[in-house]
């Protein structure tokens, strides 16, 4: 299974750079660690840095997982075409088999900020709403 998942990716690369190569066509590239900060949309919208979290040496599936909760490794990702697959929410929602993980707050919560208050190879998260949740939602952040 892995090592399929592996070989797709290897056939998938050399596919991808075998086209840009000869500059044929403009393909929307295998799935890397985005470089730049997200947004993970919702009710409470958050931001989220990948290379804060790599930077500490912490591998993709402390996150990322398959739909047997398999932990993804980057050749995994690097081997996804379509990255809405990586999106929490996919498989995080009503259809979940688990009731207390269908929702944003719970499951973002308990991986997100559980790490935070625990500390991950010695470094703390910040555990304050705002520091997670933008500053200009701040009306909607009430108990913080
Ligand atoms: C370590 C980061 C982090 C911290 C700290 C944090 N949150 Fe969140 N929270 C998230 C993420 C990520 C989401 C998912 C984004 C979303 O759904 O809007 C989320 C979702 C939520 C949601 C659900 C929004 C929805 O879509 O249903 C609520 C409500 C919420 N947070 C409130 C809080 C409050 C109140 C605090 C402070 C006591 C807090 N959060 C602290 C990361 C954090
Ligand atoms: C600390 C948690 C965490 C780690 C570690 C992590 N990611 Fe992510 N990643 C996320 C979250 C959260 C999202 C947003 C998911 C969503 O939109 O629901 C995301 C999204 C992505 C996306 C989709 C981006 C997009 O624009 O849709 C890719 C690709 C990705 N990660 C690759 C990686 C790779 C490769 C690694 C390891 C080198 C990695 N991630 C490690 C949390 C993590
Ligand atoms: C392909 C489907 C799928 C995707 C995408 C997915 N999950 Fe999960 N997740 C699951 C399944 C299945 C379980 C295991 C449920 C169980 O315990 O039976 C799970 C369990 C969890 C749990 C509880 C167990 C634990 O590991 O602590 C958390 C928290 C969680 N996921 C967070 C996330 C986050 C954050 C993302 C996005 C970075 C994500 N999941 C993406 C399917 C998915
Ligand atoms: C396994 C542990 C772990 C997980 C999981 C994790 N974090 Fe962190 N995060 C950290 C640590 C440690 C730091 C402090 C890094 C430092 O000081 O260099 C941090 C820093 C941050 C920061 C402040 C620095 C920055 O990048 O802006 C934000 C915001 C943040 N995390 C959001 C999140 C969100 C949102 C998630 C879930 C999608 C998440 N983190 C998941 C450990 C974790």
């Amino acid at each position: 299974m892995k090592s399929s998942l592996i070989l797709t990716g290897t056939v998938l690369a050399m596919a991808l750079y075998g086209l840009l190569g000869t500059g044929m066509v403009a393909v929307t590239a295998a799935a890397e660690e985005p470089a730049k900060e997200l947004v993970l949309e919702g009710k409470k919208p958050a931001h989220f840095n990948h290379k804060t979290h790599t930077a500490l040496g912490m591998e993709c599936g402390v996150c990322h997982h398959d739909q047997k909760h398999v932990p993804l490794t980057a050749e995994a990702i690097g081997a996804v075409t379509d990255p809405a697959t990586l999106s929490c929410m996919s498989c995080h929602n009503d259809q979940h088999p688990k009731q207390e993980l269908r929702q944003a707050k719970d499951i973002f919560h308990a991986r997100c900020k559980t790490c935070h208050q625990e500390g991950y190879q010695g470094k703390n998260g910040p555990t304050k709403c705002t520091d997670c949740h933008l500053k200009s939602d701040k009306k909607n952040l009430e108990g913080c």
